[in-house]
């Protein structure tokens, strides 16, 4: 089943959460989303990312998460610096 598509303030609760709660466990991201399906990124120690995806799993706004690449935790610096949870430009998220 197609899900429902998330207007803008239900998305932009989602980034509020995000700001709310991520800079506390040091994770930085970014988050897409076009219409339908989201793509985020998430970098921070392993537990944290863990324990976030975990919960971002049993989220029902969305319907079908995939773990599309997980990348080694050895990192000295963070790629995605001080982006929070920044959100991409929708023209980026176009399909
Ligand atoms: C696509 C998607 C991405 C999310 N990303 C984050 C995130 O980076 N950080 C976060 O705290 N919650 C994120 N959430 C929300 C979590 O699933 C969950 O609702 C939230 O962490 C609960 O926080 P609270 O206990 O402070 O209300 C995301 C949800 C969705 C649907």
């Amino acid at each position: 089943m197609t899900p429902t598509p998330l207007s803008e303030d239900q998305v932009g609760d989602i980034l509020t959460t995000s700001h709310r709660n991520n800079p506390a466990k040091e994770i930085t991201g970014l988050l897409c989303y076009d219409g339908h399906r989201f793509l985020q990124i998430l970098e921070g120690a392993e537990d944290n990312i863990h324990a976030l995806y975990k919960t971002i799993h049993s989220d029902p706004r969305h319907t079908a998460i995939e773990l599309l690449h997980e990348a080694g935790w050895q990192i000295a610096v963070f790629q995605i610096g001080r982006w929070l949870m920044n959100m991409c430009p929708k023209a980026y998220c176009q399909s």
